[in-house]
């Protein structure tokens, strides 16, 4: 590894404030951060604390109030809509705690439904080749005419994850993915993101309030009140035991 390395990703002293009413709140005050290409990283920190906002405004679903995001050395910020529709096709995926599974779409269907948005036929050539691979890579090999009704929870978020990752998106975003599932389910749906940043290279956003989600990220940005309060270093391991991250927490006193 080059010693120094262009991050796939910056957040340049985001702020941003919602306006309900006569009321403002201030989601984000002043978030910094960079994650280097095949990074996994997690957002922890209280409900309420940007975490959500802070995910949409990297993916490009929301805007900032002010500051900058950089993704793959290009300023999306100041995006027109168009655009920005664009860049989250082609370069984001997003997973979310209920799994957005369209109930009338079979998993193949599902899957290859960033294809048929963008135009694209999912069905057939290489988009097809595709699309069995992410099925493949979630482990539902033989689930592919299923429904979401005929899969169990944690299938339909591998569904949702497989959607994400078959654009090849320079970036994966999940916000709470595992909030929705038991541990044994949860752990299905992180060791499968955690196999496509291992082995794909694939650069990966958590949002999560679960250390033991949490532990399976290379680094941990700890939010309080919109801002980074702590960056915990967790380096790439082999096995992902929360241990060392709830120590790290609890020192910080969380
Ligand atoms: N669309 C919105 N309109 C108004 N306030 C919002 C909106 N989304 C989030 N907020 C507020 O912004 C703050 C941060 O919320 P959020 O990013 O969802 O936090 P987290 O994901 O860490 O729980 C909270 O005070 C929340 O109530
Ligand atoms: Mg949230």
């Amino acid at each position: 590894m080059s010693s120094v390395q262009v991050p796939i990703l910056e957040a340049r002293d985001l702020t941003k404030q919602y306006v309900v009413g006569d009321h403002a709140v201030e989601a984000l005050r002043g978030v910094s951060l960079s994650v280097a290409p095949g990074e996994f990283v997690a957002f922890m920190g209280p409900s309420g604390s940007g975490k959500s906002t802070l995910l949409q405004i990297l993916g490009g679903l929301d805007r900032p109030t002010s500051g900058h995001v950089v993704l793959e050395g290009r300023d999306i910020s100041g995006l027109t809509d168009t655009e920005a529709t664009r860049l989250r096709r082609e370069s984001t995926g997003f997973v979310f705690q209920f799994f957005n599974l369209i109930p009338l779409l079979d998993v193949r269907e599902n899957v290859g439904l960033p294809f048929t948005i963008a135009g694209t036929d999912p069905t057939r050539g290489e988009l097809r080749d595709r699309v069995q691979a992410a099925i493949d890579a979630v482990d539902l090999t033989g689930k592919e005419r299923n429904r979401p009704d005929q899969l169990s929870a944690g299938e339909q978020q591998r569904v949702a994850v497989a959607r994400a990752l078959v654009t090849r998106p320079a970036l994966v975003l999940a916000d709470e993915p595992t909030g929705n599932l038991d541990f044994a389910t949860g752990t299905e749906v992180l060791e499968v993101l955690l196999r496509s940043c291992h082995e794909q290279g694939q650069t990966i956003v958590l949002v999560t309030h679960d250390a033991k989600a949490a532990a399976y990220a290379d680094r941990v940005f700890v939010f309080v009140d919109g801002r980074v309060g702590d960056e915990i270093v967790l380096g790439r391991r082999a096995e992902h035991s929360a241990t060392p991250l709830i120590a790290r927490l609890a020192q910080l006193g969380l």
